[in-house]
């Protein structure tokens, strides 16, 4: 989020824009009923939202739902950790694109280093949460070269560090194709270190790619978004904290649920909603992406969603 926008001053979204716990948790169920067994709560900074454990016990307790997950910054987790492993969280994942110092400050845009992160990261273990996963987006020539070390630090830990390559989601973080290592690179680099060798996915349409430690020093993944997209494979839904609902990590705009569901649709037509946007989705833009950067009316330049309003 550019500081310069949302400075100090800036007017957040009003209490009653946002989707209440009781909202959020009777489209899950809605979703749920449809055939969706994970969750995600990401953001935004879930861990600031108000109370939310409630929120995940209510979504734990939703009848057929296999698996709840969250993604964090980690900033708030040290305190928070032992409420949500009680509320239910069995697993997290926190974001850390390089744990060292003068780099963390940089990519995150404030001035402390990592040692929060790693002891909320801690505490997380401590209370209980298996797996730990920690996201690093890897850009060239800003983090890269502490790659290796970042994979060393979590491996003697037992965390699975997922590397990620560096997206063009929304249009205010600056991409191009030069600052993406691609998903080859990351593996060989480690690979140099660490030896590696790939093992197979935990489940069809699983987007990182994963290796193991010849070693048995546990597992890392690969996520592949730019170099070998996966929207055929994509099966993720996206629901915005105003009730939108977003088919594509890099779509223009999501379809409102909330002006349908306070206007008093039931579930049966608050389904039939989901079924019709659902089925009717094309999205395809990161196969799309060299194509459309190169085109002459430069179309690669559309607006998109920015990546903290729609989650990663
Ligand atoms: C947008 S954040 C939202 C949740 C939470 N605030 C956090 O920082 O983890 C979710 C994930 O998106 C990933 N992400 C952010 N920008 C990205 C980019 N340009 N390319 C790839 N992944 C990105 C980060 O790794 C992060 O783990």
């Amino acid at each position: 989020m550019p500081a310069e926008i949302y400075g100090e001053g800036y007017q957040f979204l009003a209490k009653p824009e946002l989707l209440t716990f009781e909202e959020i948790e009777r489209l899950a169920r809605l979703f749920v009923g449809m055939g969706v067994e994970k969750l995600r709560i990401t953001g935004g900074e879930p861990l600031l939202r108000h109370e939310l454990p409630q929120l995940l016990q209510r979504l734990i307790a939703i009848d057929g739902l296999a698996d709840l997950a969250l993604t964090t910054n980690g900033y708030l987790l040290g305190r928070q950790a032992d409420a949500l492993a009680a509320a239910g969280l069995s697993r997290i994942t926190v974001s850390l694109d390089s744990h060292d110092e003068q780099i963390f400050k940089q990519m995150s845009g404030r001035n402390f280093g990592p040692q929060r992160v790693l002891e909320g990261i801690d505490a997380a273990a401590r209370a209980g949460m298996s797996p730990i996963k920690i996201n690093c987006v890897v850009q060239r020539g800003v983090n890269d070269h502490t790659l290796v070390e970042l994979a060393g630090y979590f491996r003697e830990r037992g965390h699975i560090v997922r590397f990620i390559e560096f997206m063009d989601v929304g249009t205010l973080n600056g991409w191009d194709l030069t600052q993406v290592v691609t998903a080859d690179e990351i593996a060989e680099r480690i690979d140099g270190e660490f030896p590696l060798e790939p093992i197979a996915p935990n489940y069809a349409g699983e987007v990182a790619t994963r290796y193991r430690y010849r070693d048995g020093g546990g597992e890392i993944g690969i996520i592949p978004s730019v170099s070998k997209p996966f929207c055929a494979s994509c099966t993720r839904a996206r629901l915005t904290i105003e009730g939108q609902l977003v088919t594509c990590l890099f779509a223009e705009s999501g379809v409102d649920l909330r002006t349908p569901m306070r206007s008093g649709n039931s579930d049966a037509e608050l389904s039939q909603q989901i079924q019709t946007i659902w089925t009717a989705r094309n999205d395809r833009y990161s196969e799309l992406r060299a194509g459309l950067a190169t085109s002459p009316d430069k179309s690669g330049a559309r607006s998109k969603i920015e990546m903290y309003q729609i989650g990663g």
